[in-house]
């Protein structure tokens, strides 16, 4: 296993994911690690990157015993600064900090073999390592800086391997697998039955609840347990009335066609729908809907817990949701704050989460292996309080209906056209404003709808669609001919930052 220690980066994610790829198994621990609490599975460690300097009095702890280890270590960006800094190397507190590509000059090394003598890399920093200590070599230069050195058992790299801007990154983090000897460490081919066994184990004879949501991690974590555990397996819905249209018959449906034994259903709607009356402001509405989501499914599994003796309560949880909450993210600039819900402590159920290893896109392969539809796998990101937060204002039974009519014209006519899956998340939302138009000889006064679409790799940053004019055009005539109570569309051209993909 290679730990990689998260000193702050926005992409110590995507170091742990390319070594996956790769077939390393990968882990993410805080930086200040002490060296007893080293997995004995340990075979190399990664430094990230982050946002300090060398200097900065709040820089990241870091325990410099580690250096010591006898264990191959690869210092990236802040790393390679950190491990230049503690063995006495010259680095240059830079005024600005850089981005972009740059072209550096490779020397022969054993973690940089098979790149060419000149290398297009990614850079994101501000100091530079300007000179070494006795015993270390140079491996890469830019220009008089030091782009990346190599003494012994320690690496480091002043560009970002894991990014795709740096053309031959995936070579680096290839030579770094070999040199800690950490080659299919993460065997992906036997995971379903290795996850499957897991899961049969800790839950012998017992009975398992959880609840599902219609969203890809629910999801697969429910299809991988009706694998283990069918008979003894409840999957619980709360229909809230704010999903989507036909979406609760969709849950229902799949989870037939899945052969689940036990799929409840309990349609929550009007309770819902009673709590949020005339309520307008967003703080209010995400605190209403995530506070009665809870208490429905609190007071759903405790009748099944007596009645069906459960004792485990399942969750998708994946590893993201897992590592952004933990203490290894405390070096990270914070930029969004946790939408999640935890489910209740107080139901005393032992938690199961098998999918808390695994990052989205192996989740989606999971399911893919597990037989489950694309169509379900490639759904966008849909979030917990749902359509509550794409009617800006009070939410009515009206607006409702216009708003799913609206949003599934437009979804439909994105997978019509082929856009839907190079899109990260698409959806419509009611300005409930209404302005004047015309149809026929009449006057009209109705609401406006606006569609969003951004492109994006996590939610974190987000670009917007460039959906072409005529598919835009096709959505906007359809939504105004066939929904009633709309006669005006607009399509948002804003990044995130400085909005936000969701409008509240
Ligand atoms: P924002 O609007 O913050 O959204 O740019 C980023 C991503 O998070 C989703 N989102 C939520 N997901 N509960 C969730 O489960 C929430 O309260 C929530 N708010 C936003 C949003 O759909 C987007 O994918």
């Amino acid at each position: 296993m290679i730990l990689v220690l998260d000193f702050g980066s926005q992409y110590t994610h995507l170091i742990t994911r390319k070594l996956r790829e790769l077939g390393a198994n990968a882990q993410i621990f805080p930086s200040n690690l002490n060296p007893s609490q080293i997995p004995p599975q340990t075979k190399g460690i990664i430094l990230s990157g982050g946002p300090s300097s060398v200097y900065d009095h709040s820089s990241p702890s870091f325990n410099k015993k580690l250096l010591n280890l006898n264990t191959p270590i690869l210092g990236i960006c802040y790393g390679h600064q950190l491990i230049a800094h503690l063995s006495g190397a010259e680095v240059k507190p830079g005024k600005v900090r850089e981005y972009g590509k740059k072209e550096i000059k490779i020397k022969k090394s054993k973690l940089l073999e098979g790149l060419n003598p000149s290398e297009t890399v990614w850079y994101s920093h501000s100091d530079d390592v300007t000179s070494l200590p006795k015993g270390f070599k140079v491996t890469a230069l830019s220009g008089q800086t030091i782009a990346g050195f190599e003494n012994g058992h320690l690496f480091g790299v002043q560009f970002h391997p894991e990014v795709n801007h740096t053309q031959n990154g995936q070579k680096v983090l290839k030579n770094f697998i070999k040199i800690s000897s950490s080659q299919n460490t993460w065997n992906k081919k036997d995971q379903i039955q290795t996850l499957i066994n897991e899961i049969k184990d800790e839950v012998k004879d017992e009975n398992v609840l959880i609840g599902v949501s219609g969203g890809v991690d629910s999801l697969v974590a429910s299809a991988l347990l009706n694998k283990a555990i069918q008979n003894n397996l409840y999957c619980v819905f709360i229909d809230t009335g704010l999903m989507r249209k036909g979406e609760a018959s969709e849950v229902a449906q799949i989870y037939k066609e899945l052969n689940f034994k036990h799929f409840l259903s309990f349609d929550a709607s009007a309770n819902f729908f009673k709590a949020l009356k005339n309520i307008t402001d967003p703080e209010q509405k995400r605190k209403i809907i995530g506070h009665l989501f809870i208490k429905t499914f609190e007071k759903i599994s405790k009748l099944l817990k007596k009645d069906k003796k459960i004792k485990f309560l399942a969750q998708g949880t994946i590893y993201p949701d897992r590592i952004e909450s933990a203490s290894s993210s405390v070096n990270a600039q914070k930029i969004k704050s946790h939408h999640n819900l935890t489910l209740p402590d107080k139901l005393n159920l032992k938690i199961l989460e098998p999918l808390k290893d695994f990052y989205k896109d192996e989740v989606r392969s999971l399911g893919k292996k597990l037989g489950l539809s694309k169509s379900f796998l490639e759904r966008h990101p849909f979030p917990g309080p749902g359509l509550g937060i794409r009617i800006l204002g009070e939410i009515t039974k009206d607006r409702l209906n216009i708003l799913k009519e609206a949003d599934a014209i437009y979804i439909e006519q994105l997978k019509k056209q082929n856009l839907y899956n190079s899109i990260w998340q698409a959806f419509a939302a009611l300005i409930p404003v209404k302005t004047v138009g015309v149809m026929g000889d009449n006057r009209t006064y109705e609401y406006i709808i606006t569609l969003r679409a951004v492109t994006s790799d996590n939610g974190m940053t987000a670009d917007w669609a460039k959906i072409p004019n005529l598919a835009l055009e096709k959505i906007s005539s359809r939504i105004v001919n066939e929904v009633r109570g709309v006669n005006r569309v607009v399509y948002d051209i804003t990044q995130k930052p400085p909005s936000t993909i969701e409008y509240e």
